[in-house]
């Protein structure tokens, strides 16, 4: 059977430049607790999500696919690793209590997620600007998550992805293309 790619892999495989070496804390035999699951959501399908990440780096490897394939295989290999976000993210919300579906929880409401959180840019150069302020703003958001959660198992993993998504931001700033 040929090898599958998961968040465990060895750290000297080829997905080792997207993130960070350290493993992942992927908490286990999380209290029910909804309230958190709700503030979670939003980092697993609201606007500044992964969900969000990685349909707009999919857009992206796929645009510059022609003009720079060095380039468009890295964004997509950063996007996978903002699936194995995504995966970690679903597994918290489910232990929690939250409806793992694609959209953010707030009481009896749910804002589902939508294509227009999607910012396609009209050059490579300001693809990637948005590319890095999706990045910042995933990082304030985790930061805002961290700070109002009160579970110190689920902070650490979002650390964790924090430190991930730090290791993105270098990688866009070296694809972006100085102005003519
Ligand atoms: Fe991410
Ligand atoms: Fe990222």
């Amino acid at each position: 059977m040929s090898e599958i790619i998961t968040r465990d892999q060895p750290m000297d495989s080829d997905m080792m430049p997207y993130r960070l070496k350290d493993p992942y804390p992927v908490p286990v035999n999380l209290e029910r607790n909804p309230k958190q699951g709700n503030l979670l959501s939003l980092a697993y399908a609201g606007k500044n999500s992964e969900f969000t990440a990685i349909s707009q780096y999919v857009v992206h490897h796929e645009t510059c696919s022609d003009t720079d394939p060095d380039i468009s295989n890295q964004i997509l290999q950063i996007g996978v690793i903002e699936m194995f976000h995504l995966d970690m993210l679903g597994s918290c919300l489910k232990q929690l209590g939250t409806s793992v579906n694609l959209g953010v929880h707030n009481g009896n409401y749910t804002q589902f997620w939508t294509a227009q959180y999607i910012k396609y840019g009209r050059n490579h150069r300001e693809r990637i600007l948005y590319d890095i302020q999706g990045e910042k703003e995933c990082i304030a958001q985790y930061r805002y998550i961290i700070s109002n959660i009160h579970n110190p198992a689920i902070e650490n993993l979002l650390e964790r992805i924090i430190g991930d998504e730090e290791v993105h931001i270098q990688l866009f700033e070296k694809m972006l293309p100085q102005p003519r």
